[in-house]
């Protein structure tokens, strides 16, 4: 059965597109059939990834996996659910998973995504500003006094698939962009953030620190997934530490009939 993987966060720039396109290589590279779906209708930045991973294949890499990109079509006479479960439900039946990368706000899309996902991975900088779209918390103690908007939202998509008899959503929180100084900070956003998964429901992933590495092969169409014969990435000990902190990810997404094969 195929499965509907979500990267979703109402913050905008907390890693959505960066993650999605890692993860989706990460799979594809171990030997799964993927799909992906940009529900970013104005940066498409996870389609764009994708054309550019094309446009190197043709050049330079004819047996280079790839994606089967789905596409919303914004101007179709299909009500946005309609849409959604048409391009969705043709990707499934094709592939073992589905990657989906959501815009930085709340759209009718990316609320259906919500809805519809298996997993929901939330990747968040390592900041108190993207802490307050998950929960408030106490200036003095730090004690989560609430959940906010985003998590409100989770949890009414998580309500409604128990209702209708659902598997539940498997939500993970993956902290993105870790710096390897401001250890103070780093500390506090992860106590408050072991807090609050307890409170409302989430698993925290490890998460990618901040490398130009997760960045710069981005023209090409290519992730630290793919073979370092098509990347000619040097083995320097950043780049190994970026691969494994890939493969620590996909492990901890923990993927029905997954291996990581990279
Ligand atoms: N782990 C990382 N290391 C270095 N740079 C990163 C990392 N993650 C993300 N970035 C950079 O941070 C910026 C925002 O990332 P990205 O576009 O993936 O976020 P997003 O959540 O998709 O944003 P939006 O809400 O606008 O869609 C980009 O410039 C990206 O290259
Ligand atoms: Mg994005």
């Amino acid at each position: 059965m195929s499965k509907l993987l979500v990267f979703g966060n109402e913050k905008g720039g907390a890693g959505k597109s960066t993650l999605s396109m890692h993860v989706a290589c990460a799979l594809l590279q171990s030997g799964a059939k993927v799909g992906v779906l940009d529900l970013d209708l104005r940066q498409l930045t996870l389609r764009r990834f994708f054309e550019n991973r094309t446009g190197f294949a043709e050049n330079h890499a004819p047996d280079l996996p790839m994606a089967h990109v789905g596409s919303i079509n914004p101007d179709s006479n299909n009500s946005e659910d309609q849409e959604f479960q048409s391009v969705t439900t043709e990707l499934m039946t094709q592939n073992d998973f589905v990657v989906v990368d959501c815009p930085g706000a709340l759209t009718k899309y990316s609320e259906l995504a919500h809805a519809n996902a298996d997993t929901l991975i939330t990747p968040m900088n390592d900041s108190f500003i993207d802490f307050d779209l998950l929960a408030r918390i106490d200036p003095e103690t730090n004690a989560v006094k609430g959940p906010s908007i985003y998590s409100e939202m989770v949890w009414d998509a998580r309500k409604a698939r128990s209702l209708s008899g659902g598997k539940p959503i498997d939500w993970i929180v993956a902290r993105n962009r870790l710096s390897a100084t401001n250890m103070h900070n780093k500390r506090k956003v992860g106590e408050a953030l072991e807090n609050l998964s307890k409170r409302i429901g989430f698993r925290l992933a490890p998460g990618l620190s901040d490398r130009v590495i997760f960045k710069e092969l981005f023209p090409k169409g290519l992730t630290v997934a793919d073979p370092s014969t098509l990347t000619h990435l040097p083995s320097s000990m950043s780049n190994i530490a970026a691969r494994q902190e890939l493969r620590d990810l996909m492990i901890e997404l923990n993927l029905p009939n997954f291996k990581v094969g990279f």
